[in-house]
Order: C-alpha cells, then sequence, then structure tokens
C-alpha cells in the first residue's frame, strides 16, 4: 500500500513511523543543513566549549587560542572512541580516555604514545565540520560542500541589524525533551490556529493568535511605527519557499502584539533593558527563521531562540534560549523567571499538544485532515518537506488538491 501526501492536508502516519523515512530526514535535511547551536556568548574564553548532539552524532564547539570557533566531531581518529563526555566545560585540550590520544583546540593531534615511528599526526586531527558565526549565532554544516551562508547573511543582517545580536548575552537556556517526531515539532511551531485552545498565556498579549485579517490590520500601524523606534519596515518570507535550494531557509516576519503591550511577558510590560540600537517599543514583535528548524522571536527587549533537534525517530529536543543584552545584570535589569515565563509556559504547553499528536499519529485508524488557512506557514513546511525529501519509497508526493 501506497501512502500518499495532498497538498493542503496533513502528513501520512508513515511520515511519523517509518524508520527509513528518519534516516532519510537526517541523511538528506540534517547533514546538509546550516543548523544553529548555540550562541557565541556561552564560550567567551579560549578552551570554553559546549556540544551539540543530533540524531546520535557529537560535536563540540570549542573557542581557540585565536578566539575562532570550531566545530569538531566528538569522535576520536584512533578506534573512534566518544571523547568528551560533559556537555559543557573548559579544557586546554582535549584527551581521549580510551588510549589517550590528546587533541589541541582547533582539532589538530598534538600527541600519541607508542605509535609506529612512521605514524604521521597531522592526517589524524579531529574531522572539523564547516561553522560559521553570523551575528553571534554559531551555526554549523555537516557536509563536506556545504550550501553558501549567503542568502541568509545577505537577507537576515539588515533586518537583525537593531537588535544587535552579537552584543546579547544568554540569561537562560532550557531544553525541554519532546517525545515526538520532530516534524510534529516544526509543524506545531509554525502554526498558531492551536494558540487560542492551547495558550491562553500567549493569546492574552500577541496579534498573531488573532484572525489573519484583524493582525494584518494591526500589523499596519506597528509598522507605521517601526521607523522612529530604531526598528526595521523590512520583511524576509523566504522560509520554505526556495525548496528546490535546501539550507537557506530565512524568515523575518512582523507582527502586532495587543494594545498597550510592549513585550512578550506575563503582563505586556518590559522584561529587560532594550537591545542593541533600539529606542523604544513599537508594539511589535519578529518572527525570525534561520534554516530549517531555528525560530526565533524579537521583542524591543530580549530575544527568544528555538533549536528543534531529532535525537531519534519519537525524540526532539527543544532547546529555548533566551538573549539580553550583554551588559544586563541579573537581578537589577532582569528577573530571570518574569524574562522567561511566557515562553516557559507556553512551550510546556506544546510539548503535552505535540505528545498527544505523535499518540494519535502512530494509530493505525489516522486519516491526515484538511489543513485550516491559519495554517498556512505549516503547508509551507510540508511542501518544502516533502520537495526535499524527494523520492522516499513508499512516501508519494501527489500534487492533486482536488477530493
Ligand atoms: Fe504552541
Amino acid at each position: 500500500m501506497i501512502e500518499t501526501y495532498r497538498e493542503g492536508y496533513a502528513l501520512p502516519g508513515f511520515a511519523y513511523r517509518d524508520p527509513e523515512v528518519y534516516e532519510n530526514e537526517i541523511r538528506r535535511i540534517f547533514l546538509k543543513s546550516w543548523l544553529y547551536v548555540g550562541h557565541q556568548s556561552q564560550i567567551p574564553e579560549r578552551g570554553d566549549y559546549f556540544l551539540f548532539e543530533i540524531a546520535g552524532e557529537s560535536v563540540i564547539i570549542v573557542r581557540d587560542g585565536e578566539g575562532q570557533i570550531n566545530a569538531l566531531m566528538n569522535v576520536c581518529r584512533h578506534r573512534g572512541s566518544r571523547i568528551c563526555d560533559a556537555h559543557e566545560g573548559h579544557e586546554s585540550r582535549f584527551t581521549c580516555r580510551y588510549h589517550g590520544w590528546t587533541y589541541g583546540l582547533d582539532g589538530s593531534l598534538r600527541a600519541a604514545s607508542r605509535v609506529p615511528e612512521a605514524f604521521d599526526r597531522s592526517r589524524f586531527g579531529l574531522r572539523r565540520l564547516h561553522a560559521k558565526v553570523f551575528v553571534g549565532l554559531i551555526f554549523v554544516n555537516f557536509d563536506a560542500d556545504p550550501p553558501s551562508f549567503d542568502a541568509i547573511e545577505n537577507d537576515m543582517a539588515a533586518p537583525l541589524a537593531p537588535y544587535q545580536l552579537e552584543h546579547c548575552k544568554v540569561a537562560h537556556r532550557q531544553n525541554y525533551p519532546i517525545a515526538s517526531n520532530w516534524k510534529l515539532t516544526v509543524e506545531n511551531y509554525c502554526e498558531c490556529y492551536h494558540c487560542a485552545p492551547a495558550h491562553p498565556e500567549y493569546t492574552v498579549g500577541h496579534g498573531r493568535a488573532l484572525p489573519v485579517e484583524e493582525c494584518t490590520a494591526m500589523l499596519k500601524e506597528v509598522m507605521e511605527r517601526a521607523p522612529a523606534v530604531g526598528l526595521t519596515q523590512h520583511v524576509v518570507q523566504k522560509a520554505w519557499l526556495d525548496a528546490g535550494a535546501l539550507g537557506i531557509e530565512r524568515g523575518f516576519d512582523r507582527y502586532p502584539l495587543l494594545r498597550g503591550h510592549q513585550t512578550g511577558s506575563r503582563d505586556g510590560a518590559q522584561v529587560a533593558p532594550l537591545l542593541g540600537t533600539i529606542k523604544g517599543f513599537d508594539g511589535g514583535t519578529t518572527d525570525i527563521q534561520v534554516g530549517p528548524v531555528t525560530f526565533g522571536l524579537a521583542y524591543c527587549d530580549h530575544v527568544v531562540f528555538y533549536r528543534f533537534t531529532p535525537r531519534g525517530q519519537r525524540n526532539t529536543d527543544c532547546e529555548i534560549t533566551w538573549l539580553v543584552n550583554e551588559s544586563a545584570v541579573e537581578g537589577k535589569d532582569y528577573d530571570r523567571a518574569e524574562l522567561t515565563w511566557l515562553w516557559d509556559v507556553t512551550t510546556l504547553a506544546d510539548k503535552q499538544i505535540i505528545e498527544r499528536n505523535q499518540a494519535g499519529v502512530d494509530s493505525r485508524f489516522y486519516e491526515p485532515g484538511p489543513l485550516s488557512p491559519m495554517e498556512d506557514f505549516t503547508q509551507q513546511f510540508l511542501g518544502w518537506y516533502v520537495a526535499a525529501m524527494g523520492a522516499v519509497p513508499g512516501l508519494v508526493y501527489r500534487r492533486d488538491a482536488s477530493g
């Protein structure tokens, strides 16, 4: 039996269940895309590192003596042992505890005892991934010949400039493991059809939860106010649209907060000092996308980044990073609990929704239903996904929108 994907409908259950589909996704999407791994302020000093773990792979993200950020496979070049276990830390060198092979912060092999005389150390450095730092955000790409990052940089640099993300610091970071396939987490993130029933805390302040027409009318006012507070009127809508060119998904999409609200917080009031060159609150906020599984929310006083990482067919890490001005002092300029309240409570609700969604699509009797116009962005994601996957046995992309 062949299950088909019909445009305008949810994906068939097959897409969430078949191990072969998952393997193809890792190979075709995740090992070829620029993936956001963290913010540069997480590793300010030489030797500071953290691990990025995805689909059974482990990567050491480390700052070296020249201040450069390197991405090194956490796999010893001797017999393949993991080298680093701690999720973050500080090392002057990386020593494999199995046979003592020792690597520098750039991945080069510095010492290996009792090796044959002809042994050429220069050939056995740790495998390095392409790494890119853009406005303080660190990206890696597993592919030996990755797509150019230029499209993201060219389109996103100007709209992101007022926020000065490179002069931000991590105020809080938290992982919310979700027991579901990664696609359900992205599908959920991309639509606000579920906001009214599922997110009372979010709905109180965000125009996104309103019907599209109402939200569009309010956006006009936000856009008119934006220049006065140093914000951009840019809109970047390339997310999911360049389906043939994987790895350059990007978006910068402004929308209104409800009247009287300054930011995304418990009561809409400011929770941290204004960012970068922003001079006030325009009553708007911004959805950001950088790559296929990295989404952000840029408020005038803080920015929140979501990083979705598959850890198995039915397990996804949803790591959230809250960024504030690097000069902001906790307890004085911001209260961590107030800063993180909205997206913590919202993400805990999403975790529940998504895990129940997985349980449902696992049913033998699940049949994909039609999407709402409020799920247009999710629909774009599904179209992009099916195109990126190409011909996977059994998953057929049918362009027939009828019946
Ligand atoms: Fe949600």
